[in-house]
């Protein structure tokens, strides 16, 4: 069967593209990405694109009046590759409400938090903070309000004590680069719907039990 295309939007070191990328060399992984595109020349994530054959497509958002018209060239970009599924990839740009739109549904984004709870920037330093003893991470469909949008999948990790943010964000990550590939691989099954404003995901099973954590 034909593999569902998708178009990976980054704007820096392109981590969660790797997994999604690496994730893919399987020929049974039912999702390939057709192209990379950044912001941002020179990100970290086109050398890693490129050198896995991937096709990339810089679209430097200073070159563009406004908002609309920077994503509406990134939307010409992600349709001439023929791809289904937008995935936000740590994308720095807010998306216009007519990206959102025309994507709808068909538009992802991961977090490193366990949404709705921290939304927005410096999600490590904030939950270290605030003394959560649980952090994570979510994969949702995108809305036009920040970081709001159906969860498909999240990821639970404790908070240690003697943590940092660059220790709690490791922590994270790694389960972040479990959960993106993931998602687009369900999303490709045809296993995810949208149910109200809630994700259903049919034919997979999590595990059973509930994590307890506490600070010294
Ligand atoms: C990740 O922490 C992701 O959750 C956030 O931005 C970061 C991107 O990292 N949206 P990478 O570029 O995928 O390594």
């Amino acid at each position: 069967m034909a593999r569902m295309k998708i178009a990976v939007l980054v704007s820096g070191r392109g981590s969660n593209m790797q997994a999604i990328l690496d994730a893919s060399q399987d020929a049974s992984y039912p999702a390939e990405i057709g192209v990379v595109v950044s912001n941002i020349a020179g990100a970290p994530a086109l050398q890693k694109a490129s050198d896995a054959g991937v096709k990339t497509v810089t679209v430097p958002h200073k070159e563009y009046p406004d908002r609309e018209s920077f994503d509406r060239r990134v939307t010409e970009e992600i349709e001439a590759a023929g791809c289904e599924l937008v995935v936000l990839a740590g994308f720095m740009r807010l998306l216009s409400e007519e990206f959102c739109e025309h994507w709808r549904d068909r538009l992802i984004n991961i977090h490193p938090s366990l949404l709705p709870s921290f939304k927005g920037l410096d999600v490590h330093e904030r939950m270290i903070t605030a003394g959560v003893r649980f952090g994570g991470c979510t994969v949702h469909y995108v809305r036009h309000e920040m970081d709001t949008g159906p969860i498909i999948v999240q990821a639970a990790v404790p908070v240690h004590p003697g943590d940092d943010s660059k220790k709690l964000a490791a922590r994270i990550l790694e389960q972040e680069h479990v959960i993106y590939p993931l998602a687009v691989k369900w999303i490709a099954e045809g296993r995810v719907r949208i149910s109200g404003e809630v994700v259903k995901v049919s034919g997979a099973k999590a595990p059973d039990g509930a994590l307890v954590n506490y600070l010294e």
